[in-house]
Parts: C-alpha cells; sequence; structure tokens
C-alpha cells in the first residue's frame, strides 16, 4: 500500500504567530534548486498531470489547501495538503495531479533542479510504459 510522503516541520509558535524554516539537505531531502508557486486557481481546476524522470519536489501549502492524486504507476492515492507545517515529497517518476485548491490557496513548491522541460513526462501511457 502506497503511502504520501509527508515531511513534518517543526513549528516555532507563539504569540507572534508560526515560523517554519526549510533547509536543504536537513527537512528537505535535496538541495533546492528551484522554488514555484501555485496560487489563484479557478474552482474545478486540475493541473499537473505530469511525471519527472529525476527531479524530486517537496510541496506544502503555505496558505489554504489542496489535494494531490499520487500514482506510481501500480497504485493510486489521494491526500490533501492543509497546513504550512506540512511538506509532501513528491519523488522522481511519480504521476501527480492537483485539484480541489480552495480560493486562498497558495502551493510552494521546492524542487531539486532547475526547470527543465526533458524532464518531464506528460503522457500517461508514456509513464506507464517507463514504469514497466
Ligand atoms: P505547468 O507544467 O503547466 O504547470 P502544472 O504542472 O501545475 O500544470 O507549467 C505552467 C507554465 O509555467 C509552463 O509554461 C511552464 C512554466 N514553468 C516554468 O517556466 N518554470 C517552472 O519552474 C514551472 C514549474 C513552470
Amino acid at each position: 500500500m502506497m503511502e504520501p510522503k509527508y515531511i513534518h516541520f517543526k513549528e516555532f509558535a507563539d504569540g507572534r504567530g508560526g515560523l517554519v524554516a526549510l533547509e536543504q539537505n536537513q527537512n528537505i531531502p535535496f538541495e533546492i534548486k528551484r522554488v514555484y508557486y501555485i496560487y489563484g486557481t479557478p474552482e474545478n481546476t486540475r493541473r499537473g498531470f505530469h511525471a519527472h524522470k529525476d527531479l524530486e519536489q517537496v510541496a506544502i501549502c503555505v496558505k489554504g489547501a489542496c489535494s494531490f492524486l499520487l500514482d506510481d504507476g501500480r497504485e493510486k492515492i489521494e491526500c490533501r495538503l492543509d497546513s504550512p507545517a506540512t511538506g509532501l515529497l513528491i519523488d522522481r517518476m511519480l504521476w501527480h495531479e492537483m485539484y480541489d485548491f480552495t480560493d486562498d490557496c497558495v502551493l510552494m513548491v521546492l524542487a531539486s533542479g532547475l526547470y527543465d522541460e526533458a524532464d518531464y513526462i506528460r503522457g500517461y501511457g508514456q509513464f506507464l510504459k517507463a514504469i514497466n
């Protein structure tokens, strides 16, 4: 049974609010080469629909919530990210889709590599072929 790989970050929270620190090769299991974020996602929008050959990523809903479909080619699981103190590890060769974004959702993603279209597998059939 595939399980989502969550990373629970230490929260420094007091009367002033909360703070989370992300550090490469510490609580993020790779060197961080790129950060991007997804926001203002309209209702009923689904994004992603790809896997990466080599890239590793950690996704964090720094605001709001969204759901993930994760598919390793054998099994599909769904999970929801709704805390700025929780990261979801998206391994290489994991098909992923994101949906059910709240209006206020800001989904931040830390990535182990620079943007490289050649690292994407954008066809589901192609993904299954690469897995098997
Ligand atoms: P896209 O891959 O469609 O996003 P999603 O996986 O959420 O569906 O990316 C949208 C656009 O942004 C596309 O034109 C490529 C560009 N982009 C970059 O230039 N750099 C990046 O780091 C990312 C993630 C996307």
